[in-house]
């Protein structure tokens, strides 16, 4: 790759990351990383005990996934029954903010490479 093509991705690189960053503007807490939102105290109170937030906010799973995978800690790793009102605001928290990247992002720039 020539140098002034390598210095021109770079820099479309730059621009995409600065324009989804600035699209994507929601607070981080700086303690967990995760999304502060509705529902954020909530799923930190309950899903930081155990493991760090990081397991939370790497993965990226569907309302049933979600739902499952708290069934599963429950039934194998002691985690504790939520109230329905609590458990309904960790999945709405959950589904929006780490759902599977595809279904809430924007479709993918038309970027000619060469
Ligand atoms: C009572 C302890 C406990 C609490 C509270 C807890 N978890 Fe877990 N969780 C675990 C354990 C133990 C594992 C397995 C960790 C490992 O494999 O290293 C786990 C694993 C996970 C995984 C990875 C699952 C996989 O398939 O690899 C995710 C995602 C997760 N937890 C999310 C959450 C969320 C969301 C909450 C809050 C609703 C939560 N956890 C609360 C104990 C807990």
């Amino acid at each position: 790759m020539k140098i002034r093509h390598r210095i021109t991705s770079i820099m479309l690189i730059g621009g995409m990351v600065l324009v989804s960053s600035t699209i994507a503007a929601l607070e981080t807490d700086k303690d967990t990383g995760m999304v502060i939102d509705k529902g954020f105290e909530t799923v930190k109170m309950h899903c930081t005990p155990c493991h760090s937030a990081r397991l939370v906010t790497q993965n990226r799973m569907d309302r049933d996934d979600w739902l499952k995978t708290i069934r599963w800690m429950q039934e194998t790793q002691n985690l504790w029954k939520f109230p329905p009102e609590s458990e309904k605001e960790i999945l709405d928290y959950l589904a929006k903010h780490y759902a599977p990247h595809k279904q809430y992002r924007r479709a993918p720039l038309d970027v000619k490479w060469e």
